[in-house]
Order: C-alpha cells, then structure tokens, then sequence
C-alpha cells in the first residue's frame, strides 16, 4: 500500500487560521487545527486566554498535562506559580492575555494510564504553529510581550535566543511585521524544578517588575 504524507516541512498551521472574525474565530478554528501530528494524541487544542485589550500578552511553551485536559492555558502547578509571581511584581493576571507558542500538549507516555511526560516542542512544530501566535498578536496589540522560557524565545525572536543572556531586560524587536517590546524570563516550570526554588521565584519575580515598570 502507498501511503501519502505531506513533508514534514510542510507543517503549517496556515490554511486553517481565518482572515476575519476576532480571537473568538480564531479559538473556534483552532480547535480544529491539524496543521502538524501534535493534534493526533492531544486532548484538544489550548489556545490562548485573556481580553483582547490586554496590554500585556504572556507567551509559554506549549500547554501542560492539565492544560490539555481543561482546554486552557497556565491552569496547571506552573501556572499557580506564575499568576502569583505577576501579582507580586504588580501585574494583574486578570488583565494579561495568556497564550502557548504550541497549541497543542506534547508528551511521551511509557504505557497508557501511565503519567505523561512533557516533551520539549522541535522546531518544525514551533514553526507549523507560528500562525496562530501571530494572528493573536496582530489582534491583541500587546503594548508588552512577556516571554516565558526558552521555546517562547526562539519561536518570537530565532533560534538563537538565550534566556539566560537577555532576561530581566527590554527588547525591540520586529515580529511578524510588527515592531514589538519585549521581556523576556525564565519558564515557571524551570522554578518549580530548581534546587534553589526560593532564589528562581525571587528572579522570575523582579524580572516581572522590569515588565511591570514598561507598563506603568
Ligand atoms: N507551561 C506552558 O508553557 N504553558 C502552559 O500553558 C502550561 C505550562
């Protein structure tokens, strides 16, 4: 039998983002995106959450295991951790807008039943689901982008962004057409993973302050 497969870099999310319709049609149509096979064994698509208006936009990796069960982004241990460092740093969580570079959970999984390990996004799926940060931050406007992690870094900004060597500071950059400000940290998972938590929190925490102050 002939099997026919599309090449791998052929991954895009592309046809399926619409033109015209708000976040609203683009949630509706991301649900359906099939743009690359992370959509095979996730629960659902977790596209991004907040107001339209927002003023700062928050983007992660991809969802996590809870993420993926409850269709929304940050509702898991990482994203407790990051509501209450924003809090913290003056940023209300309630009026950022929340979002995933990769819409879809990925994750391996030694038997079924048995737990799912996150696995890091490669650069074809980061890639493939480019469109639709795109689309949301061509709507949303954010006056701030604030990035969380490595994966987030290279999809906004290239391959070779280190968060290590620009975190805590203030970016400008063109993305996607658009002369945007960022600032980039470290992902709230690597927190809640760190020997020394306490220390990680504290540095997510004034980093957060930085993105605080561009926004005052
Ligand atoms: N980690 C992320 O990067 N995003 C989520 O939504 C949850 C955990």
């Amino acid at each position: 039998m002939v099997t026919t497969r599309a090449p791998e870099d052929a991954y895009t999310a592309g046809p399926f983002v619409p033109e015209r319709g708000g976040l609203a049609a683009l949630r509706e149509a991301a649900a359906g995106c099939r743009g690359c096979p992370l959509h095979r064994d996730a629960t659902q698509t977790v596209f991004g959450a907040g107001a339209a208006d927002a003023r700062v936009m928050l983007v992660g990796e991809q969802p996590g295991d809870q993420e993926d069960r409850q269709g929304r982004p940050f509702v898991g241990p990482a994203g407790k951790l990051l509501d209450r460092a924003l809090a913290e740093a003056g940023i209300d969580p309630g009026d950022a807008y929340v979002t995933n570079a990769v819409k879809h959970f990925k994750f391996t999984q030694a038997e079924p039943r048995k737990r799912r390990i996150h696995k890091t996004p490669n650069l074809r799926e980061m890639t493939a689901c480019a469109p639709w940060l795109a689309a949301e931050l061509a709507l949303v406007e954010p006056e701030l982008i604030v990035v969380l992690g490595a994966t987030a870094g290279k999809a906004l900004l290239g391959s070779s962004f280190r968060v290590g060597q620009v975190r805590g500071t203030v970016l400008e950059e063109e993305i996607h057409g658009r002369r945007e400000r960022l600032v980039p940290t470290v992902h709230p998972s690597s927190v809640l993973r760190a020997d020394d938590r306490e220390g990680a929190y504290q540095g997510l925490v004034q980093d957060l302050r930085t993105a605080a102050r561009v926004l005052s």
